[in-house]
C-alpha cells in the first residue's frame, strides 16, 4: 500500500507484516529466530512497540539478517513502532523514540504510532491501575512532537492506533502532518466498519491487528478462527480459516499485521495472493456476530476516559 505522508517522498507499506507482541512474552533467542525464520519466508514489515520489550530482539534479528545476507540493506524493511503510553506527553516523545532506535538498532523507524489514545501515569506498574493513572491526552502537543520526529528523520511516516472517528476529528483540526495510519483491531468478528469507512473518508490507511481474534494467546480468542461460517468457506476453497480471515481482511482494503512464530503458519498467513473470494462468500462474512476481543477496560479498570473508548472503539 501506497500511504500518504507529507512532502514528496512515498512511503510504501507492505500488505502483510508480522506481529512481535506475544504474551507471555517470547524468550529472545525463539522471537530472534522466529523473524529470521519470518524474513526468510518473504516477510518485510516487521510490527513492535516499547511496551512489548521485544524491541531489541527485532533489532538483533535485522542485525543478523544483514550479517547472514537475507538482505542487502535495511531500506528492504518496514519497521514499525509505538509511543508508549506512559511517555505520550511532548517532552517524552523524542528520549522515547531514541530509546526505540537505539533498542532497534536502526537510524530511522518506518513508521512511529501513538500506542494509546490516552496517558498513562508513568507510576504504572502493573494492571488494573488506579483511576487518576489514566489520563487523556494532550494530542496537540504531542502529535507536535511527533511531527518533529519525522521532520529530523528519525520516522518517515507517523501515525496513531486505537484512534476513534472523533479523536482522529481532533486530531486533523490541527495536523500539519495528518496521521498515514490508525492501526486498529479488525477482523471478520470485530469489522469496525464505520470507523474504517471514516479513515478512508480522511485518507488514514486502516492496518489491522489481531486480524485472527490474536487466537491462543491470554486476551484472544477462537471466535475468528473457530468460526463455523469461515470454516465452511475454507473447507469449499481447500483454504485454511486464518487464509480466508486474512483475505477477507485485505479484500476491505486494509494491511495486515499478524503474528506466527511458527514456520509453517507464517508461510500460509502470506499466501492470500491467489484467490478472492466471492460476493456470497463476503456477504456471509460481513454478517458474522460481532465483539471486541481486547477492551480497554478489562485491561485497565472500567475508568471514564477507557470506557468512552471502549464505546466508540
Ligand atoms: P502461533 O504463533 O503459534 O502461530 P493475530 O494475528 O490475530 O494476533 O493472532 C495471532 C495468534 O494466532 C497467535 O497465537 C498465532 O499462534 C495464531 N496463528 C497465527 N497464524 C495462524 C494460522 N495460520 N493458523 C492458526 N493459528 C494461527
Amino acid at each position: 500500500v501506497t500511504l500518504s505522508s507529507s512532502g514528496d517522498e512515498i512511503l510504501t507499506m507492505p500488505i502483510i507484516g508480522m506481529g512481535t507482541s506475544s504474551y507471555p512474552r517470547a524468550d529472545p533467542e525463539t522471537a530472534k529466530a522466529a523473524i529470521l525464520e519470518a524474513i526468510r519466508a518473504g516477510y518485510r514489515h516487521f510490527d513492535t512497540a516499547f511496551a512489548y520489550g521485544s524491541e531489541q530482539d527485532l533489532g538483533e534479528a535485522i542485525a543478523e539478517a544483514l550479517r547472514l545476507g537475507l538482505i542487502i540493506s535495511r531500506d528492504e524493511l518496514f519497521i514499525t513502532t509505538k509511543l508508549w503510553a506512559s511517555f505520550a506527553e511532548k517532552d517524552l516523545v523524542l528520549p522515547s523514540i531514541k530509546a526505540s532506535l537505539r533498542n532497534l538498532q536502526l537510524e530511522y523507524i518506518d513508521m512511529y504510532i501513538i500506542h494509546w489514545p490516552f496517558k498513562l501515569g508513568k507510576e504504572v506498574k502493573s494492571m488494573p491501575v488506579e483511576r487518576d493513572l489514566v489520563q487523556p491526552l494532550d494530542l496537540k502537543s504531542v502529535w507536535e512532537a511527533i511531527e518533529e520526529c519525522k521532520k529530523l528523520g528519525l520516522a518517515r511516516g507517523i501515525g496513531v492506533s486505537n484512534f476513534t472517528c472523533s479523536m482522529l476529528e481532533e486530531l486533523l483540526s490541527f495536523a500539519e502532518i495528518p496521521p498515514a495510519v490508525n492501526q486498529l483491531e479488525m477482523n471478520p468478528a470485530w469489522q469496525l466498519k464505520k470507523l474504517r469507512d471514516f479513515c478512508k473518508a480522511k485518507g488514514i490507511h486502516v492496518t489491522a491487528y489481531s486480524p485472527l481474534g490474536a487466537a491462543r494467546t491470554k486476551w484472544g480468542d477462537n471466535r475468528v478462527l473457530g468460526s463455523d461460517v469461515i470454516e465452511e468457506i475454507a473447507l469449499a476453497r481447500g483454504k485454511t480459516t486464518a487464509q480466508i480471515s486474512l483475505r477477507w481482511v485485505y479484500e476491505q482494503g486494509v494491511s495486515i499485521v499478524t503474528k506466527s512464530y511458527n514456520k509453517e503458519r507464517m508461510r500460509q498467513n502470506l499466501d492470500i495472493f491467489d484467490f478472492c473470494l466471492t460476493e456470497e462468500e463476503s456477504e456471509k462474512m460481513s454478517h458474522l456476530p460481532q465483539r471486541k476481543g481486547v477492551t480497554f477496560a478489562s485491561l485497565l479498570g472500567p475508568h471514564d476516559i477507557v470506557l468512552e473508548i471502549d464505546a466508540e472503539l
